[in-house]
């Protein structure tokens, strides 16, 4: 047998920068091809630490901080898996010779939201909904007046629904200027969008490897307060709005570059088709493909990773559940009741150190037709405490 570039795996190393519930995902799949995994994360025993070879707590924002490690551990490849990183880390290591997946340009990006909406729809000309850009409070009120309510107003970088409200009215103006306070990144700008009155939207997953782009089937999700709560594969669409979803995450993962997996969010209405935004890696939503693909989009960001081939099989209908702390909790236990071990249910726990309300401790999978699978998955972490 022939081989044109075959992996030497023991010989590649690869830093994840961010060590959560989807690095720990990676990092699994890393060491399955029998790479070498480095975890770095601001907290001890973050998920994909246990699964590392070694690990590194460190300030993600602090510039020399990640250049010392990443100089001392000299990895064949850095995966960023959040968002608040120090971005002129990723720069100078760049610079330097390294490879930052997709590349440090495209995590920039991503990283503020008036870098990837403009880049969008103002250079790559995608439809997104009606928006502008305010710095005060009297700005985002004009604003908001012409966006017409609702309108959605979100802090240009942040995560997890931090900062974001919708306000129905201009009396709700004052509030959602405190709200964009509670941003985790940089609230000194927002972002304020038309709502978008979508019939439902959905996360196209979408792997570049420098040779080949491949989509996974779409899928659906319902978000709360910005943050997913299930999720389900495939979500059904028309022809028209499939195509338009697979042209626009070609488009801006073209435009982004670089090897990996990413997650387009779009909104749909009838055949139209609007870009929200995307993840220069693998995306919540996607935990459930862990279930409905041969090769889950963590395994396929790791083979886009590599330029290995994206070849995969879609194995059938799924949906994932995603079960929330309620309390806060050090060393938090999460108990599973026996009722989560059917032949057709998963649940994956991710092992945090420490839990507090609304933090992401659990997921549970279930592989059946959609609807089936969303009221058992729905049911399932019903069934998941953390105490
Ligand atoms: N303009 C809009 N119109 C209607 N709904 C919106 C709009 N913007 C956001 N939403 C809803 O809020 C959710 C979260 O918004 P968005 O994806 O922009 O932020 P986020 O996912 O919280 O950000 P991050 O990826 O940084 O965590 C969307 O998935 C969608 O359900
Ligand atoms: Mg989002």
């Amino acid at each position: 047998m022939q081989f044109s570039a075959p992996l030497k795996s023991n010989s590649k190393k690869i830093m994840l920068l961010g060590s959560g519930e989807l690095g720990k995902e990676v990092a699994i799949e890393a060491q399955r091809l029998g790479l070498e995994v480095i975890a770095v994360d601001r907290y001890q025993n973050a998920p994909a630490h246990h699964v590392a070879h070694r690990s590194y707590v460190v300030d993600m924002q602090d510039k020399n901080a990640l250049l010392e490690i990443i100089y001392r551990e000299k990895p064949d490849y850095i995966l960023p898996e959040i968002e608040a990183i120090s971005i002129d880390a990723l720069f100078a290591a760049e610079d330097k010779g390294y490879n930052v997946i997709p590349n440090a340009s495209a995590v920039s990006k991503t990283m503020n939201r008036k870098n990837i909406r403009t880049f969008a729809a103002e250079v790559l000309g995608l439809k997104t909904g009606p928006y502008e850009f305010v710095t005060t409070e009297d700005g985002l009120k004009s604003a908001a007046e012409r966006m017409g309510f609702p309108c959605v107003i979100k802090p240009v970088m942040s995560s997890s629904g931090h900062g974001q409200s919708v306000a129905k009215s201009a009396d709700d103006i004052a509030a959602s200027w405190e709200i964009a306070k509670e941003a985790r990144g940089d609230a000194s700008e927002l972002i304020v969008e038309a709502f978008v009155d979508f019939d439902y939207e959905i996360t196209m997953l979408t792997a570049r490897n420098g040779k080949e782009t491949v989509f996974c089937e779409p899928i659906g999700h319902e978000q709360r307060d910005g943050d997913y709560v299930f999720s389900w594969q495939p979500m059904q669409m028309s022809d028209v709005a499939k195509q338009k979803s697979q042209e626009m995450a070609k488009a801006i993962t073209d435009g982004l570059g670089g090897r990996g997996l990413f997650g387009v969010e779009l909104f749909i209405k009838g055949d139209e088709v609007y870009f929200s935004e995307v993840s220069p890696r693998p995306h919540d939503t996607g935990m459930v493909t862990l279930i409905t693909q041969s090769q889950s989009e963590f395994a396929l960001h790791l083979r886009a990773v590599l330029g290995l081939p994206l070849g995969f099989t879609f194995y059938g209908d799924g949906a994932s559940a995603a079960f929330k702390s309620e309390v806060h909790n050090y060393a938090p236990v999460v108990a599973v009741d026996d009722s989560l071990f059917t032949d057709n249910s998963f649940v994956r726990v991710f092992s945090k150190p420490e839990a507090h309300k609304g933090r992401r401790l659990a997921v549970a999978l279930v592989f059946d037709e959609v609807e089936k699978a969303l009221e058992q998955s729905r049911e399932l972490i019903t069934k998941i405490k953390d105490c």
